[in-house]
């Protein structure tokens, strides 16, 4: 299969790319490098740098595709903050770039969403059902952006699968960026016997996937065709809160420093799917357990952390 995969240089991308490439798939991946790294993009893989917000080259890259797996986004909550006319650009306006490139190659089209999307909408656990209450221009560009897909899947008879990721962390995810992501970012500061740095006070909590289980639920969403008219949430229904998380590690780390600042405007306190919809439709996907996929995210940062340190500083 033709898969191009816009973000590919991203976190989930490289996770993504990898395995495709490992069952036979044809990949090309699309993306400008803001967040991702052009080392990231492996061997057998086409890489073409530019942004799903140049219309003509997204159609261009997407022309003759089976599938596009669009993941290229500016990710973060605070920069959407600080930046809300460039998030709106990239996630909103380049969805639609990449969905109008789909539609034209009769491709099919797989969006990332966010549970962000839920925002003030506080009942848990979540489902496909809620109101959404987005919190942030992020959360916003990403809702616009799953409007956009089912409304194409609708207008256009278009075969699309929209997920919203809860959180993904696992091997090849940036640690040392001004917004990583928690688990590695921690991972990290423990190995470098650096201060631990928590927002609020621990007792947030999040469903985490591993990226393992969201690249076997992507993988099989496009070799089986697995399309859906309503959004799916990507979470197994996890509830686990960060202070379990510095429990689990100070297993590894026991002489890790914590310190605790103060809380980040538009985090949301509680995450946890209801995950009915999407053990339905992926039965055969066994979720890997999150102590499992700790241990390998902890293990791989240990031998790989130079692959991904110092990358683009993405603060914009
Ligand atoms: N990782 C998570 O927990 C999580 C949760 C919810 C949603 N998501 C969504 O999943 C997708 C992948 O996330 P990730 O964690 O791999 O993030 P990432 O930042 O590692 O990857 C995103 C990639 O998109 C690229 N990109 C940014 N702007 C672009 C543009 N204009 N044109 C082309 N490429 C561009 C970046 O360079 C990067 O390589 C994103 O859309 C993100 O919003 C991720």
């Amino acid at each position: 299969m033709k898969v191009v995969i816009t973000g590919g240089a991203g976190f989930v991308g490289t996770n993504l790319s990898r395995h495709l490439l490992a069952h036979g798939h044809d990949i090309k991946i699309l993306d400008d490098l803001s967040s991702g790294l052009a080392s990231n993009v492996p061997d057998g893989a086409q890489f073409i740098e530019g942004s799903i917000v140049d219309a003509q080259l997204v159609k261009k890259t997407i022309s003759g595709a089976d599938a596009v797996v669009h993941l290229g986004a500016r990710g973060s909550v605070p920069r959407s903050i600080k930046n809300p006319i460039a998030t709106h650009e990239v996630n909103a306006t380049g969805t639609l770039n990449v969905l109008e490139g789909a539609r034209a190659a009769n491709a099919h089209y797989l969006f990332s969403s966010s549970s962000s999307v839920y925002g003030g909408n506080m009942a848990l656990p979540k489902n496909e059902e809620m109101v959404l209450k987005p919190l942030t221009p992020y959360a916003a560009s990403k809702m616009a952006g799953e409007a956009l897909s089912l409304a194409y899947a609708k207008s256009y008879e278009m075969p699309v699968t929209t997920f919203r990721f809860f959180n993904i962390f696992g091997p090849w995810q940036r640690p040392d960026h001004a917004y990583a992501a928690v688990i590695p970012k921690w991972i990290w500061q423990a190995m470098e016997k650096q201060e631990i740095i928590v927002h609020g006070d621990g007792e947030q909590t999040r469903d985490f996937t591993s990226a393992a289980t969201a690249v076997a639920v992507i993988t099989s969403a496009l070799e089986n065709k697995i399309t859906h008219p309503e959004p799916v949430n990507l979470a197994f229904g996890n509830r686990i809160s960060l202070n379990e998380i510095l429990l689990d590690l100070k297993v590894f780390f026991p002489d890790m420093k914590i310190k605790h600042i103060e809380t980040r405007t538009g985090d949301v306190k509680d995450s946890q799917n209801q995950p009915t919809l999407i053990k339905s439709l992926f039965p055969d996907v066994k979720p890997q357990s999150f102590k499992d996929a700790l241990v390998e995210t902890k293990n791989w940062l240990a031998e790989n952390s130079s692959k991904i340190l110092n990358g683009p500083a993405a603060t914009d």
